[in-house]
């Protein structure tokens, strides 16, 4: 076992040169960990590298790495997990067979990289909304203090957008992994420190609190957002915060005596579904659900993009729970949209039928469409099919993903470009790739092929009917992969 020693718990270059060297010497991600400071001192029974300075380092043997990698280790090595190391060196070590790695969000250790990636920036942008400096005093007159408890390592990241916000003040943001000091002049960073090193209390808190209790709005309060926007950890170095429980508990009252009428709905009918399920409508972005039912719930209050806006509900796939085959289509139809179900209409038809002639019981599949809402357009009292947008495919690909992190299909076929963008993440020419069985990383075969909708559309029978093998082909070429 090699082990990397690390200067400290933000240590990138270290992290870099050390992976580097191991890399260079192709040692696998089980023969290598990374530990920081005294620990790997006091550990005799392992070899231990210590990376040069980054001058030394340069001329260690280079290779090449996707910038995308690059960016993306920058921020998960802020993250507080213990793992962090060992899952960028797994990534650093797969990318030389596969350099596309990184544009592989459904990849599991990708997919992971990117949520910490994303905990990380969560946690800057809080830093920037919940620092509250305190007024101090020292020899060369006034000074702001703040103590401040970022989830990740984030104060080096965050502590330049104070710099020019508070340009002409001099202040510290004291944390426990650090201090950030900057006497309008220059930034620096100093050791850790601890709560009792900044001021209690000061005038100012008086001023936050007359502020805040008079811009909350009790109509608009919910609980579960407000948590999660401003989340309970930072409440106790927030001055204003000692406030919240008496005014949430007042909310109600002073709600009721706010609201005259009842508000409109911008939805009617997605508004009955939601009542019907009885769902939370509050969306939180980060949520990952652990089961088809939750995901279910969740996307009928996904806010991702703004499909949701004209629908009747959102429509998750359908069917087998563990299933080897997953169907994915483009998006529901105005049939589906109604019903909650995928591939009930008519190109659902076209689609049972191709399956039973290919042998595939579809029971035995998971159904599903790359967009979760409907997309249309009304045209007299018909709702006309749209294309979704690149981004609302996008957008939609979190609920994608997680419903192939549930499911683990062994076999993915997808029906036409837009289920194929969702797929693989990339444009396709599905006439180009289609009947070509692509692996993806977590093992899983993805199969090309037109959209059912697109074999109603052909005007020509004897076409209609050629396309129509073909697409039977698809399928039981499907069936082999199984
Ligand atoms: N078309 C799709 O792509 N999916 C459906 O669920 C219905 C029609």
């Amino acid at each position: 076992m090699r082990v990397g020693a690390l200067a400290h718990e933000t240590d990138f270059e270290g992290w870099r040169l050390a992976a580097r060297q191991f890399r260079t010497e192709g040692l696998r991600p089980d023969q290598v960990r990374f530990a920081v400071g005294a620990e790997t001192a006091q550990n005799g029974l392992f070899d231990i590298y210590f990376p040069p300075t980054p001058v030394e380092g340069k001329s260690a043997q280079e290779f090449v790495v996707p910038k995308a990698f690059v960016d993306l280790a920058g921020s998960v090595i802020l993250h507080r997990s213990e793992d962090r190391f060992d899952l960028l060196y797994r990534l650093l070590w797969r990318l030389r067979e596969e350099p596309n790695l990184i544009r592989i969000v459904s990849d599991a250790d990708v997919a992971d990289a990117m949520e910490r990636a994303k905990n990380v920036s969560r946690a800057s942008h809080k830093m920037k909304a919940f620092v509250r400096f305190r007024q101090a005093f020292d020899n060369a007159g006034e000074r702001w203090v703040a103590w401040f408890e970022p989830a990740h390592r984030v104060l080096e990241m965050t502590a330049p957008f104070f710099a020019r916000r508070f340009a002409n003040m001099r202040w510290s943001i004291l944390t426990p992994d650090g201090a950030a000091v900057w006497d309008t002049d220059a930034l620096t960073f100093g050791p850790p420190a601890t709560r009792d090193m900044a001021p209690a209390e000061d005038e100012i808190e008086a001023f936050w609190k007359t502020y805040y209790a008079s811009t909350f709005n009790p109509a608009r309060l919910k609980t579960k957002t407000m948590q999660g926007e401003m989340p309970k950890r930072y409440w106790k170095n927030l001055p204003e915060a000692s406030l919240i429980p008496e005014l949430v508990a007042r909310s109600s009252v002073r709600t009721d005596d706010m609201v005259a009428a009842p508000a409109s709905t911008p939805n009617a009918r997605l508004d009955k579904t939601l009542a019907r399920m009885g769902r939370d409508a509050s969306f939180d972005e980060g949520f990952v659900p652990s089961n088809l039912d939750e995901l279910d719930r969740a996307v009928q209050a996904c806010r991702r993009c703004p499909l949701w806006r004209d629908t009747t509900q959102g429509v998750c796939g359908a069917g087998a729970r563990k299933a080897p085959l997953m169907i994915v289509g483009e998006q529901p139809g105005d049939q589906e949209d109604l019903s909650g179900q995928p591939f009930i209409g008519p190109a659902g038809q076209v689609l049972d039928a191709a399956l039973d002639e290919a042998g595939i019981d579809r029971g035995d599949a998971f159904v599903t469409n790359a967009v979760k809402h409907f997309k249309h357009e009304p045209r007299g009292k018909r709702r006309i099919h749209k294309t979704p947008a690149v981004s609302e495919v996008s957008a939609c690909r979190w609920w994608l993903d997680a419903e192939r992190r549930l499911v683990k299909p062994k076999v993915i076929v997808t029906l036409g470009s837009t289920a194929a963008l969702g797929v693989l993440g990339r444009k396709v020419a599905v006439t180009k790739e289609r009947g070509v069985a692509l692996t993806q990383p977590d093992g899983a075969r993805v199969l090309l092929t037109v959209h059912p909708s697109y074999l109603l559309r052909i005007p020509d029978a004897a076409s209609k009917a050629a396309e129509r093998e073909r697409f039977v082909a698809d399928l039981k070429r499907v069936r082999t992969l199984l």
